[in-house]
């Protein structure tokens, strides 16, 4: 991917967690300067000091962090009138499926009024370039696999439901004034770490998604890995996900900017970001023993309620539109989080 910035300022919510983290160093790797809005909600400033430390000194120079709730409108507007930016790209927002069963209220408030703020004062301040995280939950429990982006749209819990309202939000937005350019890329299954293994996935308490509860089990964080069903339709009798590595990830927002910044009426458009190829959970966790050289102990469970059987991306459109597809396999993904797990088994925190 050749370097496409002419300096463009960039505006990334939520840029202190997982994904936002490995994204803005490959943007500042890119040219870009950027501004980093996040409350730490679920994320700490000492990822922001390493992606520092990992661009080096002049590079990092390009790179300003606010602590800010997003839902905070009038510090979010101290923020747009200090600056002018060229595009945002909007991680921030609450992602675990069980809580928002629990306590779908916050996951409305939080994750609309944040980008509802957004959107208002990007529109005031005449930024009006947008990619926004959305997610293969909306797929819902996909009939047909791989799963297309015109597929039909479906929500299973409020988390899901926040990403389907704000995908329609976007396309209503553009509509009112077609001035805006909305990328709404719909992740799969984001795992692995920064090669160097300074910055990578910290979840806090006890993980919800797979590859965090293994890396905590080699750890031995965790005593064993419990495996939702073995009874489903697939090679094993295991769920089959897309995983992606994290730093494809990243690079598939450098590729959706660049797509932005070049093309006048793309309008509001949703493209998948994953691999194409379908990974079983007992797959995963041989790989990861493999990368390790632990033994990850299992036990198998129940179905996880909600759980599709198989869930896998069609790239098609990403590779055509954005020129970008993800370049690394399960192998890089477990070596690259086991790195990152060796290294900080704590994450970003001290051993207790
Ligand atoms: P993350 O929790 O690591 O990062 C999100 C960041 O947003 C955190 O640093 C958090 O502190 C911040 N944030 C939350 N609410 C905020 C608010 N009101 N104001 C300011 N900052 C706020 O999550 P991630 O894995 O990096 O995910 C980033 C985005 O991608 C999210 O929107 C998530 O829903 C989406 N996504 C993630 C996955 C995944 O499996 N990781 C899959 C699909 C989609
Ligand atoms: N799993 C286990 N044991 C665990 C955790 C997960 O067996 O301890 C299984 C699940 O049952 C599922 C597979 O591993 O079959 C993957 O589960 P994750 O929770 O890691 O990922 P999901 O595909 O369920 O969901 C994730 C995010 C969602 C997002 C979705 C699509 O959590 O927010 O990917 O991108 F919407």
């Amino acid at each position: 991917m050749g370097s496409l910035s002419k300096g463009e300022s960039v505006l990334v919510t939520g840029g202190a967690g997982f994904i936002g983290t490995h994204t803005v160093l490959q943007l500042l790797r890119e040219g870009f300067r950027v501004s980093i809005v996040d409350n730490l909600d679920n994320s700490v400033e000492e990822a922001v000091d390493r992606v520092r430390a990992l661009a080096g000194p002049d590079l990092s120079k390009n790179l300003h962090f606010h602590l800010i709730d997003l839902r905070n409108k009038e510090a979010l507007e101290k923020i747009f009138s200090q600056t002018r930016f060229d595009a945002v790209i909007h991680f921030a927002g609450l992602k675990a499926v069980g809580e928002s069963v629990a306590k779908p209220l916050m996951y409305y408030n939080n994750n609309l009024i944040s980008t509802i703020n957004l959107y208002e004062l990007m529109g005031k301040y005449g930024c009006k370039k947008m990619v926004f995280s959305s997610s293969a939950t909306v797929y819902g429990q996909p009939e047909k696999i791989p799963c297309v982006e015109d597929f039909e749209l479906e929500a299973m819990n409020p988390y899901g439901r926040t990403k389907l309202f704000l995908e329609e939000i976007a396309r209503d937005v553009h509509k009112a004034d077609p001035d805006w350019r909305i990328i709404l890329l719909r992740y799969f299954n984001p795992v692995g770490a920064h090669e160097s293994g300074q910055i990578g996935e910290d979840p806090k308490g006890i993980p919800n998604n797979l590859m965090p509860y293994i890396q905590q089990v080699a750890v031995g964080r965790l005593c064993e890995l419990n495996v939702y069903g073995h009874d489903y339709p697939t090679k094993d009798g295991s769920a089959v996900r897309d995983y992606i590595h994290v730093m494809d990830l990243a690079d598939g927002h450098i590729a959706a900017l660049r797509k932005l910044f070049s093309t006048e009426n793309i309008g509001c458009v949703a493209y998948n970001l994953g691999t194409g190829y379908g990974t079983s959970v007992l797959e995963m966790v041989a790989a990861f023993e493999k990368a390790s050289g632990k033994k990850i102990p299992i036990k198998l469970c129940p179905r996880r309620p909600g759980d599709a059987t198989a869930v896998y991306a069609s790239t098609e459109k990403a590779q055509k539109e954005l020129g970008w597809r993800a370049k690394y396999g399960i192998e890089e993904m477990c070596r690259d989080q086991w790195n990152w797990a060796s290294k900080y088994p704590y994450g970003y925190q001290r051993r207790p």
